[in-house]
């Protein structure tokens, strides 16, 4: 490490000790952290934003405080406390970690890379943010924010996605051995305050002197936007389907999208075939509402039919299938996808 490059960590650092942001899975006033909440909150950090996770993690901690206490959880109630939350392996891989922390690891989270990258769930990037955050230990984090401020500090002008090496060499280059945890959530909540996508504010910045963007005139175009592909649409239908004060719903298949969560019976838009939805082909429909719903690599158009099902229709239900009470919908784990079409259904 160069002189000019402990300047800039030291200067974060002292930045850090005044403008951390107080978020849930921190502790202040040299507390160590506790690993636990660390890998969760680093889990749920993966896609979703600090903001949405803050109420989620904080449930999460308090129903399982410790590893054990998750171990012993069903993944039914896992998944239920994960609804809205979206990416469901996440809580899947969760709870399937927990049984291997427990057997292999006596409950404590492991501290080595290479320990940390065979659980389900954890990549290189995650492992690095909980051997920083967690332990302390000397590790190279690249996220999203992060990739962003490098890029300005250096002037790399590349869109980050195509500049991932050199980022991280850079990255690498101002990491300090001391207080690692500490200096990798400096340069995140630089990235969140500050050092913003658009319209940085530069005035308030602690490396405003270290920045080669600044100094180039370059803050608002570095890094190079990439253009974004065209998404995809997809068109579904879902229904719902009444008797009197109940509604239909049932369990998804075990795999592919939203697997395994609570719904109403919906079909066309996930590329699956479920026998179980067969029967809808037959029952009398009347298309009431549309929603649009956004997923990571298309959007959907779904078209909402009520169904009124008559009493003699009272075949079988096929598994997994139930009349649940429309007053009591809060039970069930629906995702984020599901409870739009609910609440659009309701407020019409
Ligand atoms: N994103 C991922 N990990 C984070 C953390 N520890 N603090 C703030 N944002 C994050």
């Amino acid at each position: 490490m160069t002189k000019n490059q402990k300047i800039i960590s030291d200067k974060l650092l002292k930045w850090y000790d005044h403008n951390a942001r107080l978020l849930p899975w921190r502790l202040f006033g040299g507390s160590k952290p506790d690993p636990y909440k660390i890998w969760i909150s680093e889990i749920m950090l993966q896609q979703t934003t600090v903001q949405t996770v803050i109420p989620y993690f904080k449930l999460f901690i308090q129903k399982w405080p410790t590893v054990d206490q998750l171990c012993k959880s069903d993944l039914s109630e896992v998944l239920h406390l994960w609804s809205g939350l979206g990416y469901y392996s996440r809580a899947r891989n969760l709870h399937l970690s927990s049984f291997l922390i427990n057997s292999k690891y006596n409950n404590s989270l492991p501290s080595t890379e290479s320990e940390l990258l065979k659980l389900p769930g954890i990549g290189s990037y995650t492992a690095a943010a909980i051997m920083a955050i967690a332990f302390n230990k000397r590790a190279v984090v690249v996220d999203g924010n992060i990739k962003r401020v490098v890029s300005r500090l250096f002037s790399l002008e590349k869109p980050v996605k195509e500049n991932y090496r050199e980022i991280w060499d850079f990255t690498n280059l101002i990491t300090p051995n001391i207080r690692v945890g500490d200096f990798v959530q400096s340069l995140m909540d630089l990235g969140s305050e500050i050092c913003t996508p658009s319209r940085p504010k530069c005035y308030q910045c602690p490396v405003i002197n270290n920045c080669q963007a600044k100094t180039n005139k370059k803050e608002n175009f570095i890094p190079l936007k990439k253009r974004k592909l065209e998404k995809n649409f997809r068109n579904g239908a879902s229904f719902f389907i009444r008797k009197g004060q109940k509604v239909l719903i049932y369990k998804r298949l075990d795999r592919g999208l939203l697997a395994s969560l609570d719904a109403l019976p919906s079909i066309g838009w996930d590329n699956q075939v479920d026998q179980r939805l067969e029967f809808i082909k037959k029952l009398e429909k009347k298309k009431i509402s549309r929603i649009k719903h956004e997923f990571t690599h298309f959007t959907l158009n779904m078209d909402i039919y009520l169904v009124e099902y008559l009493e003699n229709e009272n075949s079988k239900l096929p598994k997994d299938f139930i009349w649940a009470d429309i007053n009591n919908l809060k039970k069930f784990s629906f995702p984020t996808l599901m409870q739009k079409i609910l609440k659009k259904i309701i407020n019409d």
